[in-house]
């Protein structure tokens, strides 16, 4: 699909919901199907990625119905698939599931799309190895033949800080005698651990490292909130569309995700965070933003895991930064749905940016007006569609994105959102 973008310098004004949390929908649904009883999750993602690992669970006997909520009945026992189980374009279900699969009493193997089958598994094919597993890729790729055995627990220090590889390895180690510890070098996303904890599951966690034993998972209400990483295009728009003040509401505000909030502040952006509070053992509230002068600032370190999905739309916002803005140490953006790096320095280059690769990261000089007037490509990935939609609302001429429909795999109400902002009553 080929979207036009016109610049939208009026200014975005009003209020909207952000919907539910991509990467939260994927634990509720995995960890409700291995509690045995009902489980009730609410406001449960529209994503392709989540239907993914919903369907994967559908597959290995766990009954689902979808009403208001989606409810989760399961023995809290898997069975053996009929077929392989595909994971779509979701590297969150196929990291997650090897996890989950290394260690039950039957086989199954893991498919995905073009681009999941050329995203890398050693990450978790070498731990779960080390945990007695048994699988079988294509040079530590998918397909994954995963053919089930008793594991036995691990102590293991990663090397890189990555919330897939962590949620892999305490999902095995769920099913494991002895305890499972895993270390990572910085901080990522906690939500598997605060779900896990919320459901029973005997864990703790100690700066970097998080240790699990083999426990039996309570059946939950589950809400889910908004998702920062679809917040974040809304709050890049504010802040670079000329005349836009909006609120979103009922966006996830857990600290391992709200590195964009750092930046935003480091680069002087006005923005305000209203009516915390916390659901389902996850801090939410809403976010005020507004137009501002920004300067640019470097991003590096600790910071990363904390913002690593958002930095393509980070790059459009530094394009409007006064000053030189470089973000660094983010070479594991090579490895998602395109290789970030490239794609956002090559499409927001015919855009007009001052913007240029590094082995891990960007260098991007600001502030520069974006010109706009060509067609520009996805990759087949939906934060670069999103991010390059944000860019579209500054340029001088219109923009066509093509394969825009990729944003449905995190957020198909995007567009509609941003219509409400630009005619808002
Ligand atoms: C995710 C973790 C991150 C992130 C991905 C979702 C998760 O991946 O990029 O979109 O839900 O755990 P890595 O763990 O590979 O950094």
């Amino acid at each position: 699909m080929n979207k036009v973008v016109k610049n939208f310098l009026k200014g975005l004004k009003g209020e909207i919901t952000i919907p539910a949390d991509k990467s939260v929908s994927h634990r509720a649904v995995i960890l409700a199907s291995l509690a045995k009883g009902k489980s009730i999750i609410k406001n449960f993602s529209k994503g392709k990625d989540p239907l993914s690992s919903l369907e994967v669970c559908k597959n290995l006997g766990v009954n689902a119905s979808f009403d208001a909520n989606l409810e989760i009945n399961s023995t809290g026992k898997l069975l053996a698939p009929i077929s392989k189980l595909d994971c779509g374009n979701s590297g969150t279900t196929m990291r997650f599931m090897a996890g989950v699969l290394a260690g039950q009493n039957f086989n199954s193997v893991l498919i995905g799309d073009e681009s999941l089958s050329k995203r890398p598994m050693k990450r978790v094919i070498e731990p779960l190895t080390l945990m007695g597993a048994d699988i079988k890729s294509e040079n530590f790729k998918s397909p994954l033949q995963i053919f089930g055995k008793n594991l036995h627990s691990i102590e293991y220090n990663s090397k890189l800080a990555s919330a897939q590889v962590k949620s892999c390895i305490l999902l095995a180690g769920l099913n494991c005698d002895g305890k499972t510890v895993f270390s990572e070098p910085y901080i990522s996303r906690d939500h598997t651990e605060r779900m896990l904890k919320y459901m029973g599951a005997n864990i703790y966690s100690n700066k970097n490292t998080v240790t699990i034993s083999k426990s039996e998972l309570e059946p939950k209400t589950i809400e889910i909130s908004g998702d920062i990483s679809s917040a974040a295009f809304f709050i890049v728009a504010a802040l670079i569309v000329p005349n836009s003040k909006i609120i979103l509401k009922n966006v996830g505000l857990n600290p391992t995700r709200t590195g964009i909030l750092d930046v935003v502040k480091m680069m002087g952006g006005n923005l305000t965070i209203l009516d915390e509070k916390e659901i389902s053992g996850e801090p939410v509230g809403d976010i005020q933003v507004e137009y501002s002068q920004l300067k640019a600032c470097k991003i590096e370190g600790e910071i990363i895991p904390k913002l690593i999905d958002e930095l393509p739309v980070i790059a459009v916002l530094a394009t409007q930064a006064i000053g030189t803005t470089t973000i660094k140490d983010a070479q594991d953006l090579r490895n998602k749905e395109s290789d970030r790096i490239k794609s956002t320095v090559s499409e927001l280059r015919k855009l007009g940016a001052d913007i240029d690769e590094v082995e891990d990261g960007f260098i991007i000089n600001g502030k520069v007006p974006l010109k706009g007037g060509c067609e520009v490509e996805t990759y087949q990935d939906h934060r670069l569609a999103m991010s390059l939609y944000v860019a579209g609302l500054i340029c001088e001429k219109e923009i066509f994105i093509n394969g825009f429909e990729w944003v449905d795999i995190s957020f198909p109400e995007f567009e509609e959102l941003f219509e409400k902002l630009k005619s808002p009553h």
